[in-house]
């Protein structure tokens, strides 16, 4: 008795792959990227990453308070050094990324599929309430923040392979996603 026995060459290289592909969620603060981030991990054999977390712990500090003390621009920096560990060395991951990371990112199709999670401002305001707000510094000015979402519409639509309508039950975006990521196939 051999000590591994394949059945199908083409299935195991087959299921390798798709799970080897990273999944990588885009979209403005509280579009639900790490709700529907993980539950898709689950669905589909990957692991979860958070790319903020991630930059928190190898900072060893908090995205709000990288932001005050340094700036945004050393946070920038920081995520576009992520996002080239990600590409190198991150597989078989769905990834969530903080809302700018497009912004300052040109290629995330580098890292994985790019999953777009497309809702109305309006919506997500209702979403985020004061607590959420404060551990984001872009959302202390309504306003300001307003004009941001407009103004990185295009750039998530641009970067997006598939768009998905995030304004709904999480079951429904995940059937959504799944169905896309079959018919990309
Ligand atoms: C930001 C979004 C945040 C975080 C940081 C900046 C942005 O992530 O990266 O506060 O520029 O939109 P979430 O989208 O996960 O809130």
């Amino acid at each position: 008795m051999p000590h591994i026995v394949t059945k199908s060459k083409k299935a195991v290289t087959d299921t390798l792959l798709k799970c080897a592909e990273n999944i990588v969620l885009i979209g403005f603060m509280g579009a639900g990227k790490s709700t529907v981030g993980r539950e898709l991990a689950k669905r589909t054999g990957r692991f979860f990453l958070d790319a903020d977390a991630l930059i928190e712990s190898a900072a060893g500090r908090e995205v709000a308070s990288i932001f005050k003390q340094e700036g945004e621009e050393a946070f920038r920096a920081l995520e576009k050094e992520s996002a080239r560990w990600m590409a190198e060395c991150v597989r078989g991951s769905v990834i969530s990324t903080g809302g700018g990371m497009p912004t300052v990112v040109k290629r995330l199709k580098d890292i994985g599929i790019v999953v777009y999670l497309k809702l109305p401002f309006r919506k997500i305001v209702e979403r985020i309430d004061a607590k959420e707000r404060a551990s984001r510094p872009l959302f202390a000015d309504m306003n300001r923040a307003e004009e941001l979402f407009e103004k990185r519409e295009r750039i998530y639509e641009e970067q997006a392979q598939i768009t998905v309508d995030a304004d709904g039950p999480v079951e429904r975006i995940l059937e959504d996603i799944l169905k896309a990521l079959g018919s990309l196939r």
